[in-house]
């Protein structure tokens, strides 16, 4: 949008200039501004050009010189649970390989836990999450695998997010028949949790769930007006990615181990492959091949996996640091797909982006570019978040 007179107030309600920006990154049409300027009002961007011809607003805050960039969008976290499992993570650096057999250790954990319990961890983690930028967050059940529990779960995920996902299968629980337990997933628990749910994700793997189960649970969802995703190609190659093209999944995550027919389908499809380089870092696991991804094509988000088992990490900056080290991600690339990308997870088109008309999600950066957000790993960069046009 150019240069408009008198005092922004498209959406209503009092506006907010930040000026002074010294980098604004918006990954939309404008591209990359310097010595830039944005006007939010109602929540919404409702202007951006130069700092010196910004409109007046009713309240100002002087970015001097800092980078803004789009807020984290964390498309991919298992926040309701009770308990950590810190000796699992302590016994995994002393060698021992991860297999998510400690999920049921986690649920009996969650199982056992009180609403409110449950509730100041979501909040706390939400929390940290935000202070480290991120202003959009997906929360998955998945450590209750009971009706109810996964019923709560859902239900104290919606309290925190619009982005809730059922993984009721994430394992099947100890003593129930697999064929029985994923008949249970797709009828009365899909039920119970409907309400709430916004999405359906299963762990397609060998000792979690097979191809023809992670079909049945997806295409339940599917068909109770449910979005697909799928934790898939984590820990070992098979049918992930292929389910979640032929299903039309948003997202295929995790896409550690890709043959080149599955980098060639998502690249030919609009599922995202969100990668997760906090828990190829917490279980010294090989990170997966973004480049083959990004160079055949295809859309990469980047998002946690926060969850006390494989990746018990809220910090974007942290896995954005990971994907560019580690990954051969450029920066711009891997801020992309923290942003963009992972809204695209979501299919989020109003997220992710800073262009007149989006929402005001944004952070501050305590840098004067973008690049020191991977340059400058475990230092807090976050200097000020604007969450839907309100500074938190
Ligand atoms: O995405 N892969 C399955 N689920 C989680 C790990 C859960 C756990 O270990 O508690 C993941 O890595
Ligand atoms: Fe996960």
């Amino acid at each position: 949008g150019g240069p408009s007179g008198g005092a922004a107030n498209l959406g209503g309600g009092p506006s907010l200039v930040v000026d002074n920006i010294g980098e604004l990154t918006t990954h939309g049409p404008q591209g990359t501004l310097s010595d830039a300027a944005l006007v939010v009002s109602g929540g919404r961007v409702a202007w951006i050009g130069p700092s010196s011809r910004v409109p007046a607003a009713d309240r100002r805050i002087d970015a001097a010189g800092r980078a803004v960039i789009p807020g984290f969008v964390d498309s991919h976290a298992h926040l309701v649970f009770a308990g950590d499992r810190a000796a699992e993570f302590a016994a995994r650096m002393a060698g021992q390989p991860y297999t998510g057999g400690g999920i049921r250790t986690t649920v009996a954990a969650t199982r056992a836990a009180d609403d409110e319990l449950l509730r100041a961890n979501l909040a706390r983690l939400v929390a940290e999450a935000r202070r480290q930028g991120t202003t959009t967050i997906e929360i998955k059940s998945g450590y209750g695998l009971t009706v109810e529990d996964e019923a709560r779960s859902v239900r104290l995920a919606a309290e925190f997010t619009a982005e809730t996902t059922y993984l009721g299968a994430h394992v099947v629980p100890e003593g129930h028949d697999p064929a029985d337990y994923v008949r249970l997933v797709g009828g009365p628990m899909l039920e119970a949790v409907r309400p709430y749910a916004r999405w359906i994700d299963v762990f397609c793997e060998r000792g979690a769930f097979d191809p023809d189960q992670a079909r049945e649970v997806l295409r339940a969802g599917i068909a109770a007006g449910l979005g697909a995703r799928i934790h898939a190609n984590q820990l070992t190659a098979g049918e992930g990615v292929r389910i979640a093209v032929e299903l039309g999944a948003a997202s295929a995550d995790h896409c550690t181990h890709l043959s080149t027919s599955d980098v060639d389908a998502l690249a030919g499809s609009d599922t995202v492959a969100t990668l997760l380089p906090g828990a190829e870092f917490s279980t010294r696991s090989p990170y997966p091949d973004a480049r083959a991804l990004l160079d055949a094509g295809a859309t990469v988000a980047l998002a946690t996996d926060c969850n006390p088992g494989s990746s018990y990490t809220s910090s974007m900056p942290f896995c954005l640091a990971l994907a560019v080290r580690e990954m051969r991600m450029t920066p711009a690339e891997a801020l992309w797909a923290a942003t963009t990308g992972s809204a695209r997870a979501l299919r989020r088109d109003d997220i992710g982006h800073l262009d007149v008309g989006a929402r005001a999600d944004l952070s501050i950066l305590d840098a004067p570019s973008h690049l020191h957000l991977a340059y400058r790993p475990g230092v807090p960069l976050i200097h000020r978040v604007i969450q839907r046009g309100e500074p938190t």
